[in-house]
C-alpha cells in the first residue's frame, strides 16, 4: 500500500491547483479561447495516420469535412450559410461550446420535441432540417437516418466516442445552459436592449445586419434572415439561444457576458425573421410547447 501510495501523495504535493485536477488536460479546446486554440482540432480525422481502414476510414473524413463546412459538402441538405462548426466550436471538441465528444453511448435518448426515443442518426436529421434549414431547399429531397450525408456525419460524431462507456453522461455535456434561476420571463426581456448588447459586442464580427463578417478563414455565421437557421431549430430557442451565447460567445472573450445579457440579445436575435421550418405543427405532441420556443408561439 505504501508504495503504491507514496507516489501519489507526492504527485499532489507538486500540483499547485491540488489533487482534484487531473493531471492530464482533458479532450476538450478550453472554453476561454485565444487566436492560437482557435484553430485547433484535437482530433483531427484527415491527419490521424491511425484512421487506415479504408471504407470506414473515408466515411469519418467526409462526416468531418461535412461537419466544418457543411453548405459546400452537404449543398442539398443545407438551405442556408451555417455550418455545424458555427455553434460546435473546434469541430464539436471545444468546452462549453456544445461540446460532442463521448456523446454518442449517451443514444437512444428520449427527446421532449419529438416525444419518443431519438438516435444519433435521428439527432443529425434534426440538425440538418433544422440547423441547417434543409427544408428551405424543399421538402421533396429531405434528410432520412438512411442518407449518406447524415451516415458520415454519424460516423465522425462516432469516432469521437470511441473509448468512452456507454450510458455515462460526460461531464462536460449539456454545460451551454441559463440555470432555471437565472431565466428571465420571456415576456419581460426587452429586444431594444439586447439590440445594445448586440451592437456593442456583436455587430464588429456578425455585422450590422446580423449576416456576419469573413474573419480570415472564419465566418460569423448570419444569426437571421433568409441564410440561418430556421425557427424550428433549438437555437431559435431563447433560452437555448442565450445558453450558447453565454459561454461561447464572443468569440474572443467567451464568457464575459451576464446571464442577462446573454438572454437579451438572444431575445434580440430570436425577435428576428428567419426561414420557416414548415413541420412545427408536428413538434412537442402531447405536451405544452416551451415558453421560449417563441416561433412556435408566434405561428399559434
Ligand atoms: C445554429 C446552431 C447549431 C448548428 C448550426 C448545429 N447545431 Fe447541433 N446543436 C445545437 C444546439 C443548441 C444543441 C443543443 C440541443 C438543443 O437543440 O436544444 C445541439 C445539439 C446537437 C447534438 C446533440 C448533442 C448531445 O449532447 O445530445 C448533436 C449530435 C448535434 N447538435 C450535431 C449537429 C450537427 C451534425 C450539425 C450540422 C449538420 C449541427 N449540430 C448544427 C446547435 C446547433
Ligand atoms: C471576434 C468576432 C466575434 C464576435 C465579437 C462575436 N462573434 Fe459570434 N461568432 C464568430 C465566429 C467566427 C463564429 C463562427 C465560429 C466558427 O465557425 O468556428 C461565430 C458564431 C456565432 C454563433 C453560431 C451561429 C452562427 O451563425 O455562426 C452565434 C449564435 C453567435 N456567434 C452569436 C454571437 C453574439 C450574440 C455575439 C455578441 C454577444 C457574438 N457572437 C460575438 C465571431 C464573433
Amino acid at each position: 500500500m505504501r508504495i503504491l501510495l507514496t507516489p501519489v501523495i507526492a504527485a499532489c504535493a507538486l500540483a499547485a491547483a491540488g489533487c482534484a485536477r487531473p493531471a492530464t488536460p482533458g479532450p476538450l479546446i478550453p472554453a476561454t479561447t485565444t487566436m492560437t486554440t482557435a484553430w485547433q482540432i484535437p482530433q483531427d480525422p484527415t491527419t490521424d495516420p491511425a484512421l487506415t481502414d479504408p471504407k470506414l476510414g473515408e466515411q469519418i473524413k467526409w462526416g468531418y469535412r461535412i461537419f466544418v463546412n457543411t453548405p459546400d459538402e452537404a449543398p442539398r441538405f443545407t438551405g442556408g450559410s451555417v455550418a455545424c462548426v458555427n455553434c460546435h466550436l473546434n469541430a464539436g471538441q471545444r468546452e462549453r461550446a456544445l461540446p460532442l465528444v463521448g456523446i454518442s453511448g449517451m443514444f437512444p435518448e428520449f427527446n421532449n420535441r419529438a416525444a419518443r426515443l431519438i438516435s444519433l442518426p435521428d439527432r443529425v436529421v434534426d440538425c440538418f432540417l433544422r440547423s441547417e434549414n434543409a427544408t428551405g431547399r424543399g421538402v421533396d429531397d429531405l434528410p432520412s437516418t438512411g442518407s449518406k450525408e447524415v451516415l458520415a456525419v454519424t460516423a465522425y460524431l462516432s469516432w469521437l466516442s470511441r473509448g468512452y462507456p456507454v450510458g455515462a453522461n460526460p461531464a462536460w455535456r449539456n454545460k451551454n445552459a441559463i440555470a432555471a434561476d437565472r431565466q428571465i420571463p420571456v415576456a419581460t426581456l426587452d429586444a431594444a436592449a439586447g439590440a445594445t448588447v448586440y451592437a456593442d459586442r456583436c455587430a464588429s464580427c456578425h455585422g450590422p445586419e446580423g449576416q456576419g463578417v469573413q474573419i480570415g478563414d472564419k465566418k460569423a455565421g448570419p444569426l437571421w434572415g433568409d441564410r440561418s437557421w430556421n425557427d424550428g431549430a433549438g437555437a431559435a430557442r431563447v433560452y437555448t439561444l442565450a445558453g450558447i451565447i453565454r459561454y461561447s460567445m464572443p468569440y474572443l472573450s467567451p464568457g464575459s457576458l451576464t446571464d442577462e445579457e446573454a438572454q437579451q440579445v438572444a431575445a434580440f436575435i430570436t425577435s428576428k425573421p428567419r426561414p420557416v421550418y414548415p413541420f412545427k405543427s408536428r413538434d412537442y405532441p402531447g405536451s405544452t410547447v416551451p415558453i421560449d420556443a417563441v416561433y412556435y408561439r408566434r405561428a399559434e
